[in-house]
């Protein structure tokens, strides 16, 4: 068998971390989300829940990789045993779930950028009877949305196929600095817009009353939020961790992938909100599929200089979608090469397609995009993150210390810390998840789902 590929460099495996961590959760979902949790009290839960759940949780993934050499199928069964390679698959599945959707909205971003190129933004929106919303429903279905799925999983796919060295961690190196450049420069540009002001104090002015309000739904959000943003809980980071060397500190890296994809989420607030308040729109919604490119592209209309402003935007945006989505179809195409024994050009362009092929009825109607995102990212997702902390925490967690003390010497009682921070308190977290993921599934195959299979069937 050839050898198995490696990471030229200890920057390239960081980088690609970072590059798969920082996506569409931190740019189109974080900013929203903090906004509607009470501004900087929600960004103080989740700085909490990140630091005290997705580092130890991060760190399991890392040691299961970096012990096993393998892809999450086969790193699980080398780690736990046999019955474990099936949680293995729900890892291959929930990534294969969400790369589908992904690639879609990474093309609506890609095509928001290419209308900064044709011309502003306000005399785009005219076209679409001056309402953003209707631009938004025309471009994020039919024909464009699937020539744009199409182009943003060849990307993904041509990456992937040039390998680790050659493709992943060539296109991170790249890929992560203009991402941090790029939002530097717009947040810098959005400071300087007029009446930005009001931007930064709604994202930056603890509410607590929202929180102690709403703790209820918040919580989870920020601790959904945390592993989502995190790439945990579907063998990104195994399958990364499993590319590294023995020598690495692995605890070093943890914090600096963390400390990265935190500051550039924050970064991101410091870009969408001035820019709002400055296009004159000061009620974030719900943050939907929707939301971000009907509201910025307004505040592009609206502001001086916004066609260049959101050009960039939407093309750094995109940037982030595809150094995530390429982490996804590494671990699709890792399986196939380990299990299946095929060639990885094979494999990344035969996953690849198979993926393609199951996100185009999202480009058809945006509640498939609910379909499979409920599901795969607040119930699979939670189960595959629940199921690796058990194994970790509770199966064999001496393996897991070992593993964790090479490249860092003996950890003494801040091993025991660690396993137990796993056993315990994440557990809880994601079986509570667990539990409002499917009740809320359940409602939505209920209710809207049901309502449109009536309409349409
Ligand atoms: N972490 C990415 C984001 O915040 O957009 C999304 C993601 C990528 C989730 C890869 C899961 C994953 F495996």
């Amino acid at each position: 068998m050839a050898q198995r590929e490696t990471w030229a460099t200890r920057t390239g495996f960081i980088l690609a971390a970072v590059g798969s961590a920082v996506g569409l959760g931190n740019i189109w979902r974080f900013p929203f989300v903090t906004g509607e949790g009470g501004g900087a009290a929600f960004l103080l839960v989740y700085l909490l829940f990140v630091a005290l759940i997705g580092f130890p949780a991060i760190l399991a993934e890392f040691v299961v990789g970096r012990r096993t050499d393998r892809n999450p199928v086969g790193a699980l069964k080398a780690y736990g045993g046999g019955a474990w390679k099936y949680v293995g698959g729900i890892f291959i599945a929930t990534g294969f779930i969400i790369l589908s959707y992904y690639s879609v909205i990474g093309g609506w971003f890609i095509r928001y950028a290419i209308e900064g190129f044709r011309g502003d933004y306000a005399s785009h929106i005219a076209a679409y009877e001056g309402d953003p919303e209707i631009m938004f429903g025309a471009l994020s279905t039919g024909l464009d949305a699937f020539i744009l799925h199409t182009v943003f999983m060849a990307i993904t796919v041509g990456i992937v196929a040039l390998g680790i060295r050659q493709g992943i961690e060539l296109a991170v190196k790249v890929m992560v600095p203009a991402i941090i450049l790029l939002l530097v420069g717009l947040a810098i540009w959005a400071f300087t817009l007029p009446e930005s002001g009001g931007g930064y104090e709604y994202y930056l002015s603890p509410d607590f009353s929202v929180i102690a309000a709403n703790w209820a739904e918040l919580l989870p959000a920020a601790a959904g939020q945390a592993f989502f943003t995190l790439s945990l809980g579907m063998g990104v980071m195994i399958t990364y961790a499993s590319y590294l060397g023995e020598d690495r500190n692995l605890t070093r890296d943890g914090i600096t992938i963390i400390g990265f994809d935190t500051g550039i989420a924050f970064l991101t607030g410091l870009v969408v909100f001035p820019i709002m308040w400055a296009g004159a729109l000061t009620e974030p919604g719900s943050g939907g599929p929707g939301e971000i490119f009907v509201a910025m592209t307004q505040a592009f209309a609206d502001v001086s200089g916004g066609q260049f402003l959101g050009l960039i935007f939407f093309a750094t945006v995109a940037i982030a979608a595809i150094s995530s989505a390429i982490s996804l179809l590494e671990v699709v195409t890792s399986y196939a090469i380990d299990e299946i024994g095929i060639e990885r050009w094979k494999a990344a362009i035969g996953m690849g397609g198979v993926i393609y092929l199951l996100g185009v009825p999202v480009t058809y109607d945006l509640i498939f995009l609910d379909l499979l995102d409920y599901f795969a990212d607040a119930i699979l997702l939670v189960f595959g993150a629940l199921m690796l902390t058990i194994l970790v925490g509770w199966i064999a967690p001496q393996a897991a210390v070992d593993e964790l003390e090479k490249g860092i010497g003996n950890l003494g009682t801040l091993g025991q810390v660690w396993i137990w921070a796993l056993r315990i308190p994440i557990v809880i977290v994601l079986i509570i998840s667990l539990y409002l993921g499917v009740v809320e599934y359940v409602d939505f195959l209920t209710g809207d789902f049901a309502g449109w299979l009536d309409e349409n069937l």
